[in-house]
C-alpha cells in the first residue's frame, strides 16, 4: 500500500455488537503487520481506553485536545509497537458537539494530527458509542471508510438500516462527505433456525448500503471477554496465556482473514477511484 493515512470508522448504532472489540483487534493486527495505526476512542464509555490499560480519568484525552486544553501530541499514547491510542473522555456526548461546527470536530482533529503534527499513520480507526446521532455523524464526516459491525439479530439489522439512512443524509448535507462503506461484518455468528433468514435480510440490505458483506463471519469465543481483564487484544492474550482451543484458533484465523480482506477492499476502492 502506498503511504497515506486511511481513516476507518467501525460503527453501528446498536451497542454490544462487538465494535470496540473489533477496533482493538483490527488495529492490533494491522500494527503487527507493520502498519502504523492510531485508535481513537470517541465513546464517552471509554471501553477502548480502559481495554488498552489506560486510565479512563486522564485529562490528556480527546475532548481536552479538541478544545485546545492539551495538545494532541500530549494526549496520544503509545500502547504497542506501531499502535497508538487517543484516549476517550466522558464529555464525548452529542450535547457537547451539538452545533454545525461540532459535526466537523473529529475531521479537524484528524487533520491536525496528520497535517499539522505530521503523525504518519497508515490507519486511523474510530470507535464511537451506541445510539447514533451527532457522534455518529462526526465519525462519518471524518472517515474515508466505514465498516459496519452487526450480529444476526433484528436490532442490529435495524441499526444498519439506520446507518444507511445516515449515509444518505450525510451525502446530501455535508461538504466533503467522502466515507465509503467497505462491508458489513457479522460478529458472534451462530447458526440457528433464524440465522439463514436474517443473513438473507442483510444480503438484501447491501444493495442500499453499497458494499458486500464480509465473507468471514466472526464466531463466538469466551476468551474475548477474558482478554479484556488483562487489557490485551484477543490475538495477544490467547498467545500469551497458551489457552488455545478450537474456538480460539477459529476466531483468530477469521480476524486475520478479515484484515487481509479489509486491506484488499481498500486497495480496490483506491484503484477504482483513480
Ligand atoms: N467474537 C466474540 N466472541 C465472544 N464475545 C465477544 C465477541 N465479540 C465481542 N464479544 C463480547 O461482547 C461484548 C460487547 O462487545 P463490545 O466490543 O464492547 O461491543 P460494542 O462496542 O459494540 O458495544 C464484550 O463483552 C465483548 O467481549
Ligand atoms: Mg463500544
Amino acid at each position: 500500500m502506498n503511504k497515506k493515512t486511511r481513516t476507518i470508522f467501525i460503527g453501528n448504532q446498536k451497542g454490544g455488537v462487538g465494535k470496540t472489540s473489533a477496533v482493538f483487534e483490527i488495529g492490533y493486527i494491522l500494527s503487527t503487520r507493520g502498519y502504523k495505526t492510531l485508535l481513537i476512542d470517541a465513546d464517552a464509555q471509554r471501553n477502548l481506553t480502559s481495554g488498552s490499560g489506560i486510565d479512563v480519568n486522564t485529562k490528556k484525552n480527546i475532548y481536552m485536545a479538541i478544545n485546545g486544553v492539551v495538545g494532541f501530541d500530549e494526549a496520544i499514547v503509545n500502547i504497542r509497537p506501531n499502535l497508538d491510542l487517543l484516549p476517550g473522555a466522558s464529555q464525548m456526548t452529542a450535547d457537547h458537539f451539538a452545533t454545525g461546527e461540532g459535526t466537523f470536530a473529529l475531521r479537524e482533529a484528524i487533520e491536525v494530527i496528520t497535517d499539522v503534527l505530521h503523525y504518519d499513520y497508515d490507519f486511523i480507526l474510530i470507535d464511537v458509542g451506541p445510539g447514533g446521532g451527532q457522534l455518529m455523524n462526526m465519525a462519518l464526516v471524518a472517515a474515508d471508510y466505514l465498516i459496519t459491525v452487526a450480529t444476526l439479530t433484528k436490532y442490529a439489522y435495524e441499526g444498519v438500516e439506520m446507518m444507511c439512512a445516515d449515509l444518505e443524509r450525510g451525502r446530501k448535507n455535508y461538504v466533503g462527505f467522502k466515507v465509503k462503506p467497505l462491508g458489513i461484518l457479522i460478529n458472534t455468528f451462530k447458526k440457528t433456525a433464524e440465522s439463514d433468514w436474517r443473513q438473507e435480510c442483510f444480503e438484501e440490505l447491501t444493495k442500499v448500503y453499497n458494499a458486500d458483506m464480509f465473507p468471514m463471519q466472526l464466531g463466538i469465543c469466551s476468551l474475548m471477554d477474558q482478554c479484556k481483564e488483562e487489557c490485551m487484544s484477543f490475538t495477544e492474550y490467547a498467545t500469551h496465556a497458551r489457552k488455545s482451543n478450537n474456538a480460539y484458533f477459529k476466531l483468530a484465523a477469521q480476524y486475520q482473514e478479515l484484515v487481509d480482506e479489509i486491506v484488499a477492499r481498500i486497495e480496490n476502492a483506491e484503484k477504482e477511484a483513480k
